[in-house]
């Protein structure tokens, strides 16, 4: 492997050291982005399914139909993940593949497919961590409201205390939601994701119904007695003022006050940020906040980019000093230092904190049986050495995973964004480890020599 990396792309030994022994080395994915067979052993349709359907939704109307085909491939899919020398990996459960209209009768087939991958895992070393809801509501509770029902809120803590039930005693972690922000406002105020409202009212609502489903399954989990620890998955970012004018300062915290605190206050504060550039807020009831109050054994974040807040016309560009990812976002690792850092500043109650996806799309090229992807292979070290140093500041970080093990289908983005450390040519399903997936490993190897 010597001549796909040199010396100078090495994570440092104080960083390896500072993130220490038992650290959780992973990979992610989601159901929707890799397993296809949307149709098969019993699934019921998506939000997903339905709009990646609808005419100019996605780019080439592409959609998660047939993805990595994971669904049929999974125990290869298990070897490969195993040959990379991880110890966790990180997957979400598809709600319709294991309650069809999402209330109401499971479906026993889609359940047993989430045991033998566990199994599958688990037998080879690998912890097992599971989200609830990666983006694929039930077209069935969309067809009645979606997040914008508050009775869907119900219906998710039936669907998450049954999973905790079924799948509790062997996971390592079980979130209820990723990235809420995205299925609120990408959903529903900007309609760039499922299923593509454009209501900024209705977004901020479904926002708070998200959280509220959050607290109702929490609370059904801890109900059943489950031992696995419970968590949600936020993505968040660091935000800088493109200058010290008060109007970008102010453009800032509102960022920030949209993107981390409207999650974060009312998870470790019990109420939603005031901030006199947010314009809507939800309708919240009577012991909402007590029961989204509830404690946490994890959070997960996800961090790609940070928030540059600019209000001049012409906007005042990011500086971009280390360039940019092929999704055309700024890699700024030291975001995820200040992110990390100022968090526990202002949650001091934060509880261990895996970072749940972190990663680049680029443009890679499978060529002769290669792909050299210096570029992620840079962006991934950098990130590492700024986890460490948060790590080093006092917070408590327990994992990475890497986002993602493959290319995936990569949502109105389609096929042609490629975030994996494997590589997949969808003509064949074939899978091809990039030379980034031999430096992941590498680093891997290396953290355990330290031990
Ligand atoms: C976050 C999401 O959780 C995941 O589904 C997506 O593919 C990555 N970001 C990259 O955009």
């Amino acid at each position: 492997m010597t001549d796909r990396f040199t010396a100078s792309d090495r994570l440092s030994a104080a960083a390896l050291r500072q993130l220490g022994a038992s650290f959780n080395w992973g990979v992610a994915t989601s159901a929707y982005q890799i397993e296809g067979a949307v149709d098969i052993d019993g699934r019921g349709p998506s939000i997903w399914d339905t709009f990646a359907n609808q005419p100019g939704r996605t780019v080439n109307g592409e959609s998660g139909a047939v993805a990595c085909d994971h669904y049929r491939r999974w125990a290869d899919d298990v070897a490969m993940i195993a040959g990379l020398g991880v110890d966790a990996y990180r997957f979400s459960i598809a709600w319709p593949r294991v309650q069809p209209l999402g209330q109401g009768a499971f479906n026993e087939r889609g359940l047993a497919f989430y045991d033998r991958l566990v199994d599958a895992l688990l037998e080879r070393g690998i912890a097992p961590h599971a989200t609830l809801y990666h983006w694929d509501l039930p077209q069935h509770l969309q067809d009645r409201g979606g997040w914008g029902n508050r009775d869907t809120a119900f219906h998710f803590a039936v669907y998450a205390d049954a999973i905790a039930r079924r799948l509790g005693d062997r996971l390592a972690s079980l979130a209820t939601h990723n990235e809420p922000w995205c299925t609120a406002v990408l959903g529903h105020e900007i309609g760039k994701f499922a299923p593509g409202a454009q209501d900024p009212r209705l977004a901020a609502q479904v926002s708070h119904h998200l959280l509220l489903s959050h607290g109702l399954a929490m609370s059904a989990m801890r109900a059943s007695g489950t031992a696995c620890p419970l968590g949600i998955v936020l993505n968040q970012s660091s935000v800088t003022p493109a200058t010290a004018s008060a109007a970008d300062q102010a453009a800032a915290a509102t960022e920030y006050a949209r993107f981390v605190r409207w999650y974060m206050d009312p998870l470790f504060h019990g109420r939603y940020p005031q901030d006199p550039g947010i314009a809507h807020y939800p309708e919240v009831q009577e012991g909402d906040m007590a029961l989204i109050q509830a404690p946490l054994d994890f959070l997960g974040i996800n961090y790609y980019a940070r928030i540059w807040a600019s209000r001049d016309e012409p906007p005042v560009p990011p500086p971009m000093a280390l360039g940019s990812t092929d999704m055309g976002w700024e890699i700024y690792p030291d975001g995820l230092r200040e992110l990390l850092v100022g968090l526990k500043a202002q949650y001091p109650d934060l509880p261990p904190i895996f970072i749940t996806e972190n990663g680049m799309a680029n443009a890679d090229t499978l060529d002769q049986g290669r792909v050299a992807d210096h570029a992620r292979i840079d962006y991934v070290r950098r990130h590492l050495e700024a986890l460490a140093q948060a790590k080093a500041a006092g917070v408590d970080i327990r994992g990475y995973f890497y986002w993602s093990l493959m290319d995936n289908y990569e949502w109105d983005s389609g096929y042609a964004k490629r975030f994996g450390l494997v590589h997949v040519d969808y003509a064949t399903q074939q899978r091809t480890l990039k030379d980034s997936a031999h430096w992941y490993s590498d680093t891997i190897a290396a953290s355990r020599r330290l031990a």
